[in-house]
């Protein structure tokens, strides 16, 4: 199977975890990204057995519109069951990179919220130690070089996402060659550097289940 199969194959199983456990007045978390958009695509084939979705970025929205899904405000939603999206990379803790698509902030605020947050994602995201990818901040623009000679005096090399701006209005900073080996305290490091709205490490709040497309099937890890 080549990669966007891989991506087909855990969108599918997504499916498969999440339809016996829904009922017509779930609402679903739904992440961003192409492995998340194959997702969204086999959602609509059960789009009457439940009620709708909360999206984590405008494409993703406009992704489940066109499917005929409602989309609601995550403040006008009591309760959401589940959380499905991709990742950059995953290590075996299911503490993962996320942002590469620059919507890490809507996705990190919808994971936390979501009871059970399901991570797809093929086997070219696994790895031992999180950091090969580099780590998406999103920043105020006014921060910009603040944050950035904080990352540096941490040890990272920023760099600015050049003509992209988030959903927020925001701008992303990629960081390069942090040393990400122990997630939890990064993460926490990072969200006090004034000017950064959200850092795209998801280790305090981790997947709870990764859906890993293998080469010779899904793999569930918890
Ligand atoms: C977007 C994300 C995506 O989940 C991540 O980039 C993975 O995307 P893809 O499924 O296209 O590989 O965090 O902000």
């Amino acid at each position: 199977m080549n990669q966007d199969e891989l991506k087909q194959a855990v969108a599918k199983s997504a499916i498969d975890y999440i339809s016996p456990r829904l009922n017509t007045s779930s609402v679903i978390g739904v992440g961003t990204g192409s492995t998340a958009n194959c997702f969204i695509d086999f959602l609509a084939a059960i789009r009457n057995d439940f009620d709708g979705a909360v999206a984590s970025s405008e494409a993703t929205a406009e992704r489940l519109k066109s499917h005929g899904i409602p989309v609601y405000e995550l403040n006008s939603t009591a309760d959401l069951e589940f959380y499905v999206d991709g990742a950059d990379e995953v290590n075996e803790q299911l503490e993962l990179i996320k942002g590469g698509g620059g919507a890490l902030t809507r996705e990190k605020i919808v994971a936390e919220v979501a009871q059970t947050f399901i991570c797809i994602a093929d086997e070219s995201k696994k790895v031992d130690i999180l950091g090969d990818f580099p780590l998406p901040l999103e920043v105020l623009p006014m921060a910009r070089s603040h944050v950035g000679r904080e990352i540096v005096k941490l040890g990272g090399d920023p760099v600015y996402r050049d003509a992209f701006t988030t959903d927020n209005g925001n701008i992303i900073i990629d960081v390069y060659n942090l040393d990400l080996s122990r997630p939890i305290q990064v993460e926490e490091r990072l969200n006090q550097i004034v000017g950064v709205v959200t850092n795209g490490l998801f280790a305090r709040r981790p997947a709870d289940l990764l859906l890993l497309g293998t080469k010779t099937g899904v793999r569930t890890l918890k």
